[in-house]
């Protein structure tokens, strides 16, 4: 038997397949972009084949007759919430799948948040009523597809989230999703082992169509020979952010890891207690072994990298990511520029679909290096919105571990360190949402005897940026924050 970990990452933006060594080394990588359809204003939808086709071909790039007798195991890590809606007996997709930045069902989450249904469904599943989570979609779908309609009345439909379609179409017809992901959908309660009928009354969904929770890690299914030359067990299914706080280390309780890729997403571990957050966080589940579960606090910004992609793509004003940190490195401050990147509506700590991006304190000294400045600045502005959520919920933050895309951009790093007032801390080797999953699909195949083991033998590195700002000036950047943010 081989030694290595196919891991598959299917994101928002791109798929990936990386080939993992047993000590975390990165040995090959294949990547392809997703096509984003915006079919109206607050529609974000992905097509399920595509997510599929471009999965596959990415792991046979890399995973092909040659290699496929080194790897011991696949780990599937996902872009999370986004809900996928296919025919069991034909294994394909019956509509585009809705995207989990996707805002279409915020009057429906408005309707059950007037009528005073959140404290109770935020007590039982750890979410609030917002369009984010995968319940509301799946409901959309059913009331306005006519094919998704069709299959549940034959009795075929299943719904699913992104780990769950490609297991699915990996196994020919295993219909699981993991613990971590399930706990996204506002089905399962934070202390079921399985999705919840009431719940599922209350949303729509029929609790048929949905799939059997599993483990995160151990044999969860296997890849079909055709696929890849030979049958490969899947050992790891587990949600990107989950698998990064898991790729981060954080394994003891307390510990807290933040993900700057597409949105910024803070994981704070909870160890074995089912998480209540009093201040608008979240309670999920970081991951399953053996039917037992470790628990995180989460706090969700559905807008980071997408603002730099934004300056990018539609505005124009910077023309790569990296440039921002330049940029933001040629001035002393941003001039009074504040921008709330609410583009999305916000997540938490606010949970307000309906908030829309600000720019704030515009002057005709305001430029490109202002703007793009700001557009970092807000990144730490919204983290320490969390940490004085995370705080006052009695889960402080005595150090910060950074990930993602953004995170390679030191200015941001330092200032993050800087507004926190924190040690910030950057693994040299950022893939931590792919080193996750690949943690779990090796301790899952019986690689190593704990994920603790294979924790420590997997990751690398790490530079720790530490504060240097004083306490009037980080005063001064939090009070225009709060000053704008009290304008969307
Ligand atoms: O909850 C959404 C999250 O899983 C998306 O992650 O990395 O695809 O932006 P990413």
């Amino acid at each position: 038997m081989g030694d290595k970990i196919l891991v598959l990452d299917a994101g928002t933006t791109s798929t990936r397949a990386m080939l993992i060594a047993p000590d975390g080394a990165l040995l090959a990588v294949a990547q392809k972009e997703l096509t984003q359809h915006y079919p109206a204003p607050g529609r974000v939808e992905h097509d399920p084949a595509e997510i599929w086709a471009r999965t596959l071909a990415c792991a046979r790039e890399i995973a092909g007759d040659a290699m496929i007798g080194s790897i011991a195991a696949i780990g599937i890590t996902n872009q999370r919430e986004t809900v996928v809606a296919w025919d069991r007996a034909t294994g394909e997709p019956l509509a585009r799948a809705i995207v989990w930045q996707d805002r279409r069902t915020a009057d429906l989450c408005r309707q059950m948040k007037d009528a005073g249904h959140e404290p109770e469904i935020q007590a039982r599943t750890g979410l609030v009523l917002d369009p984010y989570f995968s319940a509301t979609k799946m409901r959309w779908l059913l009331d306005h597809e006519g094919p998704v309609r069709a299959a549940h009345q034959r009795g075929t439909l299943a719904f699913g989230t992104v780990e769950s379609w490609l297991t699915f179409k990996l196994s020919g017809g295993e219909h699981v999703s993991d613990a971590s992901n399930a706990s996204r959908t506002l089905l399962l309660p934070l202390d079921a082992m399985q999705f919840d009928g009431g719940l599922c009354d209350f949303f729509g969904v029929p609790e048929k169509t949905l799939p059997r929770v599993v483990d995160t890690m151990g044999e969860l299914a296997i890849c079909a020979p055709q696929w890849l030359g030979a049958a490969v067990p899947i050992c790891g299914l587990v949600g990107d952010q989950q698998s990064a706080t898991i790729g981060q280390g954080c394994l003891r309780s307390g510990d807290t890891k933040a993900t700057y890729g597409t949105g910024a997403f803070v994981l704070t571990n909870m160890g074995d207690v089912v998480p209540r957050s009093e201040h608008r966080l979240l309670g999920t589940v970081l991951c399953q072994t053996g039917g037992m579960r470790t628990y995180a606090v989460e706090g969700s910004v559905f807008v980071a990298g997408s603002l730099v992609q934004w300056l990018r793509d539609t505005l124009g004003i910077i023309s790569s990511a990296a440039e921002t940190e330049a940029l933001a490195r040629s001035i002393s401050d941003s001039g009074g520029v504040t921008i709330v990147p609410a583009l999305t509506g916000l997540g938490a700590p606010h949970w307000q679909p309906e908030a829309r991006g600000l720019i704030a304190g515009l002057s005709f000294a305001s430029g490109r290096a202002q703007i793009a400045r700001a557009a970092l600045e807000a990144m730490a502005h919204q983290t320490h919105e969390l940490a004085e959520a995370f705080s006052a919920d009695g889960a402080p933050w005595s150090r910060l571990r950074i990930d993602g895309g953004m995170s390679a951009n030191d200015w941001m790093a330092q200032d993050l360190a800087d507004i926190l007032d924190l040690e910030v801390e950057r693994p040299d080797f950022v893939e931590t949402t792919a080193l996750g999953a690949a943690i779990c699909a090796a301790r899952g195949a019986g690689l190593y005897a704990s994920i603790e083991d294979a924790a420590e033998a997997m990751r690398g590195s790490t530079r720790t940026f530490s504060p240097d700002m004083d306490g009037a000036q980080r005063e001064f950047r939090l009070a225009n924050w709060r000053r704008a943010l009290g304008a969307v």
